[in-house]
């Protein structure tokens, strides 16, 4: 395992993390997995301990019913004791940011399930984001352009990137949706004319055929078929930016890092 992490596995999306961590942390992270997901597997993984840099746990006590569901978030204030208000300001601020809206009595269009950090059931980008997810600078990027005038074949492409691409390079091309500000190296914003101004229709054709290696980028060779992948070269012209015309190989760019 601490092979894997360190040098990755070639030929998946498992990237290599020696460039990233030091051999302590490798260490440290295998030996978590181990202990926690597969001796531990049946307990769960404890998260607020000491040893994962939450010391004292217990004094946030206040904001406790309201992270168990116990008393429903959007309780109006005057039913609340003093300190149990202060515990709702507590996990509003800090603590719903993991544990998403907890409970509330009344499912309005204010706690419509639709998620801050990772889709749950039924989220989809395309309806307005809600008051928490629309605050933050990554709901915008996760809006596929709208073109009125699609061919087939970047209909097409569309489809396949949004399904496959868009996880990380966001809807619209840019990378800067959740995933991919915290991706390192992040995913390359594919409307940026200092990335794409020298990219081919052949290198673009062999970077999603091939990946690139050391980093998230995969292959995918097995996944796609090339008419697919040609249909996505074809959506990224029109969509992001126009692929260079320029004979392959010559224009600028970067294939590798
Ligand atoms: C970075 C993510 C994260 C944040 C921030 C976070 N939690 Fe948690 N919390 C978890 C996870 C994961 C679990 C489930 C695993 C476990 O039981 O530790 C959990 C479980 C709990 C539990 C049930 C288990 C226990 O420890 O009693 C309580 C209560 C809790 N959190 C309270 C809080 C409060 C209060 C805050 C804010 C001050 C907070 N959490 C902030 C991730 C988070
Ligand atoms: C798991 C995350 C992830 C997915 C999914 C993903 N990419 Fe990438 N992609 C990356 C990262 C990270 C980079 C930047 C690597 C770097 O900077 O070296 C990248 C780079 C690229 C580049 C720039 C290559 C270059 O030479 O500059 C293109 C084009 C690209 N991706 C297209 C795609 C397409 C099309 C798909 C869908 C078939 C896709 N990516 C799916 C993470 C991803």
């Amino acid at each position: 395992m601490i092979d894997s992490v360190a040098h990755g596995r070639s030929g998946t999306a498992m990237m290599a993390f020696s460039t990233l961590l030091t051999d302590e942390d490798i260490a440290l992270v295998v030996d978590f997995v181990r202990g926690g997901f597969m001796r531990g597997a049946a307990v769960g993984t404890y998260y607020h301990t000491p040893e994962n840099g939450w010391d004292n746990h217990e004094r946030y006590q206040a904001a406790f019913p309201f992270a168990l569901g116990e008393i429903p978030i959007d309780t109006p204030g005057e039913q609340l004791t003093p300190e149990q208000r202060a515990g709702l300001r507590l996990f509003l601020s800090a603590c719903i940011t993991c544990h998403d809206r907890a409970r509330v009595s009344d499912q309005g269009p204010l706690w419509d399930a639709r998620a801050v950090s990772f889709p749950r059931g039924g989220f989809s980008f395309r309806r307005p984001a809600d008051a928490v997810s629309g605050a933050t600078s990554y709901a915008r990027h996760e809006v596929a352009p709208t073109i009125g005038d699609l061919s087939d074949q970047e209909k097409r492409g569309e489809g396949l990137f949004q399904a496959n691409c868009a996880f990380c390079h966001a809807a619209d091309g840019t990378g800067g949706g959740w995933i991919g500000r915290f991706l390192e190296p992040h995913p390359r914003d594919l409307t940026d004319p200092a990335v794409m101004g020298g990219m081919t229709r052949d290198r673009l054709i062999a970077v999603i055929r091939d990946g690139l290696p050391g980093t998230t980028m995969s292959a995918w060779r097995s996944v796609l078929g090339a008419g697919d992948i040609d249909a996505i070269a074809s959506y990224v012209n029109r969509a992001f930016h126009p692929l260079s015309t320029e004979p392959s190989g010559e224009a600028g760019g970067q294939l590798s890092r």
